[in-house]
């Protein structure tokens, strides 16, 4: 399949180029570079130094004799993004061209208002240019289980059948965002099922919880392959910041209670996940949710087990509650449905002692590189 892959350079697709284009699609790689960018504006640079997105391209063509075709662009630009489906004509758009990080959209007005406009210009124009050039086309969008949020009952997947003076309706599961980001992706929600109604698209919204993990199949053949790995308070995942700070000898810093509980997944289930959607096509105007996660954590099990594995490597590995920048609850319920994966075929990989050490290994490697100033919060929301 011709298979367009927008924000290609990220730390999701990259590693997602690479699969597809060695299933043996026709891949084109988009980005601008938007994530290099604030990164460096918000001295939250990488573990380890990538490529760019045309040398990565290279390397990966050098070692696997795969080829992808590069864009830079924006997909925030109209005019870049419909001539791009004019010319490629996907078959399949995966669509992860976003600001990803809550912290970064919760850091003042500009970066709010940054957030803001790339989120909701790239979804609009990824649907009005399939409108208008690929009306066949099934747009893979990556949202987030954030946009649920932390309700007090269960988290059903996408929808929610409401009964109201004894007549009854099924509807876009109810989401209260807790970021500015998070609610750029709950209005892509909003947006994709308006035009799923209205114009017949066809749509698979992930709700995908947060990803850790850096080996896949194609990037573990050579280390220039290997996905971004950000460990900062901005941009790293907690997974990530606690990997860095059991490495670098920093207490795992804990935000308050610690009782905050989402679902995590590794890496190679994004990529199992993501092929799963295209493997099996939504019909014209219908927009399936799948919920994107294969276990639970809190954060308190997480310093647990980042504790337990590198104590057991020698890394005498501490746990400290700060208070915590954000505004959230720190203890809560959590149970979210995630069977439509399961059930299209997806084999998850859990977060074992193995995979933990993994990656503790992984970063003892560039250990000399980490910068200290980087992984305690400097965001506080409000
Ligand atoms: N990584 C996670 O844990 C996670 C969890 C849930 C959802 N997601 C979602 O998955 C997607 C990918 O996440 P990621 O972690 O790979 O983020 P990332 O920042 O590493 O990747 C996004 C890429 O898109 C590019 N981009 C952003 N706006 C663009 C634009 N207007 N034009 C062209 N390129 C643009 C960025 O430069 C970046 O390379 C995001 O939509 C994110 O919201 C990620």
């Amino acid at each position: 399949m011709r298979v367009l892959i927008l924000g290609g350079d990220g730390y999701l697709g990259w590693p997602t180029v690479m699969d597809m284009a060695a299933k043996g699609h026709e891949v084109c790689a988009v980005d601008n570079y938007l994530r290099r960018n604030m990164a460096q504006e918000t001295s939250s640079e990488a573990l380890v130094p990538a490529p760019n997105l045309h040398d990565r391209a290279g390397i990966f063509r050098s070692v696997a004799d795969k080829a992808v075709r590069v864009e830079i662009g924006d997909c925030a630009d109209p005019q870049f993004m419909e001539a791009l489906f004019q010319d490629f004509r996907p078959e399949a758009v995966v669509h992860y061209a976003e600001q990803p990080s809550g912290p970064y959209s919760m850091m003042g007005v500009r970066e709010a208002r940054r957030t803001f406009s790339n989120n909701l210009d790239a979804t609009f124009n990824v649907i009005w240019s399939a409108i208008q050039f690929a009306p066949e086309c099934h747009i893979i969008k990556l949202g987030t289980m954030g946009e649920y949020g932390t309700p007090n009952i269960d988290i059903e997947e996408g929808w929610l059948d409401v009964e109201h003076k004894g007549r009854s309706q099924k509807f876009l599961y109810p989401r209260q965002a807790g970021t500015l980001y998070h609610t750029t992706k709950v209005l892509d929600t909003d947006l994709l099922w308006f035009y799923v109604r209205a114009y017949g698209l066809r749509v698979t919204d992930l709700m995908q919880g947060p990803v850790y993990g850096l080996s896949t199949a194609e990037s573990d053949m050579d280390e220039r392959l290997l996905p971004n790995f950000h460990y900062d308070d901005i941009f790293g995942t907690v997974v990530n910041r606690f990997l860095v700070q059991a490495v670098a000898g920093i207490p795992l810093t804990v935000y308050g209670k610690g009782g905050q509980t989402r679902g995590y997944l590794n890496l190679k289930d994004t990529l199992q996940c993501v092929d799963l959607a295209l493997k099996s096509p939504v019909d014209a105007g219908d927009l399936r949710i799948l919920n994107q996660f294969t276990e639970q954590f809190s954060v308190n099990q997480l310093a647990g087990k980042v504790k337990q594995v590198g104590d057991r490597m020698g890394l005498n590995v501490a746990i400290k509650s700060i208070e915590n920048p954000r505004k959230e609850p720190e203890e809560h319920y959590y149970n979210a449905a995630h069977s439509g994966l399961i059930e299209l075929g997806l084999q998850p990989h859990y977060m074992t002692d193995d995979v933990v050490a993994s990656m503790l290994e992984e970063v003892i490697r560039y250990k000399d590189r980490i910068d200290e100033r980087k992984v305690l919060p400097r965001v506080k929301w409000s």
